[in-house]
């Protein structure tokens, strides 16, 4: 059998990641995996017990002890927590604000590319983050890199009701030690700025089809 097909979409925060992965996942019909909910589930985990989230033993502690399944309904995959999974609470400021730290800590990131990994029993997949196409997926030949000016990027997090330091969560992803955000090798690179999710995505898909028609 052939082995599964992996999309690696990474970029900045706000970039349009999340939006133009579930067009491309929905247009393919690949599974989806947003692998920035898995560690805003993380630290969403963390402060609900307490730990500090400054702190890169205790929470290594928290990860290696972690009861967690993953499960894909609907085309998505979610990292369920005791059987929960926190959709909405992983998307407040104070969790956006604790996910960098928990991030950088290298315990996390290989646990979290080992269950990343894991994903594709799930079937061909589309995932979204800051590394999948140069640390967890190195070896597909689809890698797509999205950014977009800051401007943009704070129009769209307040059209979401959102404000944060996106410039400042950017740098923390960008600078950390382990796999930082980075242009993968070889990525195709979209500047979404005055682009519309369709069209993004329509570039996507192109470029994807192209691909596979020419294997
Ligand atoms: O995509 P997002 O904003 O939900 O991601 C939340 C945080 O998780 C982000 O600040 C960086 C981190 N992250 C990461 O380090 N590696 C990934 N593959 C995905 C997210």
């Amino acid at each position: 059998m052939e082995s599964p097909i992996v999309i690696a979409i990474d970029g900045t925060s706000a970039s349009g990641k999340s939006t133009n992965a579930r067009l491309v996942a929905r247009a393919l019909g690949y599974v989806y995996v947003d692998t920035g909910a898995m560690y805003r589930t993380l630290a969403w985990y963390c402060l609900k017990l307490g730990v500090d989230v400054k702190d890169p033993e205790a929470v290594a502690r928290v990860c290696r002890r972690w009861k967690t399944e993953l499960r894909c309904v609907d085309g998505q995959v979610r990292l369920l927590v005791d059987g929960y999974y926190p959709e909405r609470e992983i998307r407040t400021a104070e969790v956006s604000a604790a996910v960098p730290y928990v991030a950088a800590v290298p315990a996390v990131r290989r646990w979290m590319k080992r269950k990343q990994r894991e994903c594709i029993r799930f079937g061909n997949l589309v995932m979204e983050g800051r590394d999948i196409g140069t640390n967890v997926f190195p070896e597909t030949e689809f890698k797509y890199y999205l950014d977009a000016s800051l401007e943009e990027r704070h129009r769209r997090r307040a059209a979401e009701g959102v404000q944060e330091d996106l410039a400042a969560r950017d740098q923390r992803d960008s600078q950390r030690k382990v796999a930082p955000l980075m242009v993968p090798l070889g990525a195709r690179v979209i500047n979404t700025s005055g682009m519309t999710p369709e069209q993004t995505s329509a570039l996507i898909l192109e470029d994807i089809r192209q691909r596979l028609a020419s294997r």
